[in-house]
């Protein structure tokens, strides 16, 4: 019996952003697995198991995909966005890597999905034009210490950035504490955007001076994006345009 494994993403919300292949996968699969919301957003139907665990346990979730799959089921794996953007893909290759040997063997594929990042920076124009990094603020998985590293390294490098996880319940100081690092590492007034729950009905953006950011503006719902030094609005009626131009002066020197 051969059974498969997709580990795939549902984009950021609207049903309008999930990929053909990702459908195609959904309507193929005999069991889903993933975290309780995600799992809610796939229909149930007639022969498809759902499997919703809580957030916490990706290396278990992981394992029980994988032994399903060796059983002869086909499995897909959801997370939101993209599965490889702090997501499962990582989780389920960390399981493999560790399990049997006999899960090498198995079909396994990574279907893309729209990260959050790339959702969020259309909706107010290329503030992601030029370089960027994307940085998860969340410190359940990493030291904080290493989060205000790559913080400041990536001022000093100029990089705009993307935000994951900003802000949670059980985290509640650490995005200000990161809004305190970036205006010291930053010293201007390049835009800062919070947008959150990007396309769906509940979506909100707003856009502020780097100085005018407060911790309140984000939850974990929310994606955050800071501009680079040479970020730039374009003010009209209604929200700006907000974008990153695709070139750096040929003599302008790192420090
Ligand atoms: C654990 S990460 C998962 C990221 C996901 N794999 C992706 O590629 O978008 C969860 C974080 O993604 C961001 N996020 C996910 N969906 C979002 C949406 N529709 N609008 C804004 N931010 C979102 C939030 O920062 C949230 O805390």
């Amino acid at each position: 019996m051969s059974g498969s494994l997709v580990i795939a993403g549902l984009g950021p919300g609207a049903e309008a952003l999930v990929t053909p292949q990702v459908t195609a996968a959904l309507a193929r699969a005999t069991d889903i697995v993933g975290y309780i919301p995600y799992v809610a957003r796939v229909a149930p139907r007639d022969g498809l198991t759902l499997h919703a665990s809580d957030n916490r346990v990706e290396l278990d979730r992981s394992r029980h995909a994988l032994e399903m799959a060796a059983a002869g089921r086909h499995v897909v794996v959801v997370s939101s966005g993209d599965p490889g953007v702090f997501a499962m893909a990582a989780a389920v290759f960390e399981a493999v890597e560790s399990g049997p040997p006999a899960w090498r063997d198995l079909h396994i594929e990574v279907l893309p999905g729209i990260t959050a990042m790339l959702a969020a920076a259309a909706r107010v124009g290329a503030p992601l034009g030029h370089d960027f990094c994307a940085i998860n603020l969340s410190d359940n998985l990493k030291p904080w210490a290493l989060i205000e590293k790559r913080l400041r390294l990536a001022a000093e490098a100029d990089f705009a950035m993307a935000f994951y996880n900003p802000r949670s319940k059980a985290r509640p100081d650490g995005f200000a504490r990161v809004l305190e690092i970036l205006n010291e590492a930053c010293g201007d007034t390049r835009p800062m955007i919070f947008a959150r729950a990007v396309s769906t009905p509940e979506q909100a953006i707003r856009i502020v001076p780097l100085p005018e950011a407060r911790p309140e503006m984000a939850d974990m719902r929310t994606m955050v994006l800071l501009g680079n030094s040479t970020t730039r609005l374009i003010t009209r009626d209604g929200a700006p345009f907000v974008y990153t131009p695709r070139s750096v002066p040929m003599d302008a020197t790192p420090e």
